[in-house]
């Protein structure tokens, strides 16, 4: 945490919006943030750029090859270090987003892909890889209509356990998740599930935000 007041930093991929079960748990998430600015990213609204020809080749130039970039090169990276550099200012992240085949939506993986780069968010120190993102927490919320709890579905979760994997590799201190599954169930199950999540998610919020 840096001194003063902390910053939580809202990454959410929610276009269904009021409908959006995601909405619903990342809502309760935020009922309870005491303290801290609140900054919200809407990859719905605001899409990260892809890797096309341009700025993969400016990155690599740039992060890699230690190189100066032209105006025009610049330029093609523009959006990702804005999302860098954004997600960098915030000592909480949160990232809200329903499933999208088994894995996480393009926008979201677009995000990550925006805000990985090299000496930026992690590098290579001694030949090895390591997270520049120490002391940082990060949360991710996600839902699935389908059950996930048990095989063989537990093997096709490659959201949030990805979404883990990338904060970690980025050095973040704290990385929690939640998983609110079976939300094309029966309806019983859907509302279970969603209630026992939205608890989940207000515990970590009163847990976080209490802390100093
Ligand atoms: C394009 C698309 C792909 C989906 N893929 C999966 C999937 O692979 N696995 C799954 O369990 N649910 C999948 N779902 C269901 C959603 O993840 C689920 O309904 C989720 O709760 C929707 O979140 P929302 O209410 O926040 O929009 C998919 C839904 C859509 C629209």
């Amino acid at each position: 945490m840096t001194l003063g007041k902390s910053k939580t930093l809202i990454v959410q991929y929610t276009p269904r919006n009021e409908r959006s079960s995601t909405k619903k748990i990342l809502d309760a998430f935020i009922g309870e943030v005491k303290n801290s600015d609140i900054e919200k990213l809407d990859l719905a609204k605001d899409v990260p750029n892809f890797f096309l020809e341009k700025n993969l080749d400016a990155y690599i130039h740039r992060n890699y090859l230690g190189e100066t970039l032209s105006a025009e090169q610049k330029n093609s990276m523009a959006k990702m270090d804005r999302m860098t550099e954004q997600l960098k200012s915030a000592d909480i992240v949160v990232v809200a987003y329903p499933m999208n085949n088994f894995s996480m939506p393009a926008a979201v993986k677009a995000w990550f892909d925006s805000v990985m780069l090299k000496g930026q968010t992690w590098d290579v120190k001694n030949s090895g890889y390591v997270g520049l993102m120490n002391g940082k927490k990060a949360l991710t919320l996600v839902s699935a209509g389908a059950i996930y709890a048990q095989e063989p579905m537990a093997s096709m979760e490659h959201a949030l356990s990805l979404t883990n994997l990338e904060f970690k590799f980025m050095g973040y201190s704290d990385v929690r998740g939640i998983l609110a599954d079976g939300m094309n169930a029966d309806e019983s199950v859907k509302l279970s599930n969603l209630e026992k999540s939205v608890k989940q998610a207000k515990s970590i919020a009163q847990e976080w935000y209490l802390q100093k």
